[in-house]
């Protein structure tokens, strides 16, 4: 496939974003239109949309707080998988977060959610604990959690 492009997020991407994650996620564990902004809206958001030929085709919403960061979403649409793209939008991600001061990278995924798990731990996040009923369909989550390395290399 054509090689996909890393950008930042614009206003004007929302409903493409929106719907990306409707598609991505069933419902319960989706987020409404007003959760997706209120996340945008928050201070120390970094938000990377993949596109191809002017589409967004997946995006990853994080917001740092100090030294923690914390993951929100990463979405890739279906056709469009196991070609590296939410690699790269991780890895972008985790770039930035270093570069915000970040030390720990925290995120919840759902426990049946079986990619997501390989996808993770192939990145080095490890799982810290579970949220029982996390999700608004009662479904639990892994709350796991990763050490970024920094320049200095701790
Ligand atoms: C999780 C997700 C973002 C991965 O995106 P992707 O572009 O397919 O990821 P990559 O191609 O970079 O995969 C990297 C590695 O992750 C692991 N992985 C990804 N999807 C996997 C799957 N379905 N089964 C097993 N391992 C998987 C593999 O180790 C893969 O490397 P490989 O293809 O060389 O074997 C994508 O599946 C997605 O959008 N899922 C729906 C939304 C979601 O569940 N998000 C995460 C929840 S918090």
């Amino acid at each position: 496939m054509d090689e996909a492009l890393l950008r930042e997020y614009q206003p004007s991407d929302f409903e493409a974003l929106y719907r990306i994650d409707q598609a991505c996620y069933p419902p319960g564990i989706a987020y409404t239109r007003r959760m997706l902004r209120w996340f945008l809206s928050q201070p120390g958001r970094i938000c990377l949309v993949a596109e191809r030929r002017g589409e967004p085709v997946g995006f990853l919403v994080a917001v740092c707080e100090g030294t923690v960061g914390h993951i929100v979403t990463i979405d890739v649409l279906e056709r469009y998988r196991r070609r590296g793209l939410g690699t790269r939008l991780l890895g972008e991600a985790e770039r930035r977060m270093v570069a915000a001061g970040v030390r720990t990278v925290e995120l919840e995924t759902a426990t049946s959610n079986h990619a997501a798990i390989a996808f993770w731990t192939k990145h080095g996040y490890r799982t810290r604990g579970v949220l029982r009923g996390y999700y608004s369909d009662g479904q639990d989550a892994y709350w796991m959690h990763k050490t970024l390395v920094t320049r200095a290399g701790t």
